[in-house]
């Protein structure tokens, strides 16, 4: 049965890939006869794969050896560099951890590999980059995935999914028109094959948050956020990220060590508003952050939704909210079937920026062992009248 569900998944997958495909193909065709500007807008419109993106059109055979790859441009529209193998849809071996998804090509980045393609895309705009990867042995895996001058090292090393395949997120702005976005295996192992698996790789235009009319937050109903492949049923990862690196999550950062939040889509969750969430599957590991300019001393509300994404996430879920030096425990009584609940919480601002925090303040699994955790939507933030929170200290 879940089996069968994943298939289902990727045959959708795929089907979406080939349509991406063949988009990009069809652009090239009309681009010659447009504008540069044409092109332009094509490229700001454009969110899916890129270009070979699922790997699909993998290396001749002479320019392999096993599964090993032997020259750089062997895999159509890519670079490499270091031990990368390609593994095609069905390829069975014994010391393969984790089964391919059905019809999915794979490329495996092993000792110090690197696989690279160069993107074009608009100077000054904010891009995300999504990846369905699987780590393929035991050991803590990071990735290394830049667009020069910046890079984030992703952790590939906690399974947040039943299958081992995750969707990871990551964000640049564009210095330059064009840029290679280099995805890169920092470890080295005893192994030289040990390696993240990679299945899929799509880039998406990143809108700057902008205000929303009463609300001082940026995208609080967290509807711009990173690209997810459209038949998958396990959202996208959002992983912690350093000050001053851009977030695929627009206006919110993950504060964590190695830990994410998960981005959710209506199609596949429950969503308390509009098209998407963020479930907090890591406990308080790690935190939802936004900073927002306040006036010292000045009464705020924060007021938001907590609710469960119909994933199977069961059992006694609380978000604890941190604003100034207020602080508030919202519990959610969850079957794991969708729901939500109205929080908000008051507070005076002690500061010029604040801090909005959410945190999910158990861990907590879903029958098949994975995290999971309460979802966060429709967050507000307005100042609330004097003369109001008066008579509500009365
Ligand atoms: C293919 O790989 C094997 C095992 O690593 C090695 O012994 C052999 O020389 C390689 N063949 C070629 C043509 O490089
Ligand atoms: C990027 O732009 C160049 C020049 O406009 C064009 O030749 C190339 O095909 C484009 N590459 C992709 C992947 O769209
Ligand atoms: C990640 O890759 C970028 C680009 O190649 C490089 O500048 C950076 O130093 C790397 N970071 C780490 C920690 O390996
Ligand atoms: C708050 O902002 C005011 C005006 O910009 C500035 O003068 C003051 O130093 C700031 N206070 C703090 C604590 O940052």
């Amino acid at each position: 049965m879940a089996r069968s569900a994943r298939s289902m998944a990727f045959f959708v997958l795929v089907a979406v890939a080939v349509r991406a495909i063949s988009a990009v193909t069809d652009g090239k065709k009309n681009s010659e006869t447009s504008s540069h500007e044409f092109q332009f807008l094509t490229i700001l419109s454009r969110a899916g794969l890129l270009p070979n993106g699922d790997f699909a059109q993998g290396p001749d055979r002479s320019e392999m050896n096993g599964t090993v790859v032997t020259a750089r441009h062997a895999i159509p529209r890519w670079e490499i560099s270091g031990f990368v193998e390609y593994i095609a849809p069905g390829h069975r071996e014994e010391d393969m951890i984790l089964p391919l998804p059905p019809g999915a090509s794979a490329v495996r980045l092993g000792n110090d590999a690197t696989i690279r393609q160069q993107l074009n895309v608009s100077r000054h705009m904010f891009y995300s980059v999504s990846f369905m990867a699987a780590r393929s042995c035991a050991q803590a895996e990071k990735l290394n995935v830049s667009v020069d001058p910046e890079f984030g090292l992703l952790p590939i090393q906690t399974v947040y999914t039943s299958t081992g395949w995750d969707t990871y997120s990551w964000a640049f702005k564009a210095r330059h028109g064009t840029g290679w976005l280099t995805i890169h295996n920092t470890g080295v192992e005893e192994d030289p094959a040990c390696g993240p698996l990679l299945i899929a790789v799509a880039i998406k235009t990143l809108y700057a948050p902008h205000h929303t009319k009463g609300n001082m937050l940026r995208n609080g109903d967290f509807e711009q956020g990173p690209y997810i492949f459209p038949g998958t049923r396990w959202g996208v990862l959002v992983p912690p990220i350093t000050e001053d690196v851009h977030s695929p999550l627009s206006g919110w950062t993950v504060m964590s060590d190695t830990k994410v939040v998960k981005y959710v889509d209506a199609p596949h969750h429950a969503v308390p508003r509009g098209a998407r969430a963020v479930e907090l599957v890591a406990g308080r590991e790690s935190a939802l952050v936004q900073e927002v300019r306040t006036v010292p001393g000045r009464t705020y509300r924060l007021s938001f939704a907590v609710g469960d994404a119909a994933n199977g996430c069961s059992g006694s879920l609380v978000v604890e909210a941190y604003a100034g030096r207020g602080t508030l425990r919202v519990p959610y009584e969850s079957l794991g079937t969708g729901g939500s609940t109205p929080a908000a919480l008051e507070f005076t601002a002690v500061a010029n920026e604040t801090r909005v925090v959410f945190q999910s303040s158990s861990h907590l699994m879903k029958s098949d062992a994975t995290l999971c955790g309460p979802v966060v939507d429709d967050v507000s933030l307005v100042p609330v009248r004097v003369h109001a929170a008066r008579r509500l200290r009365l």
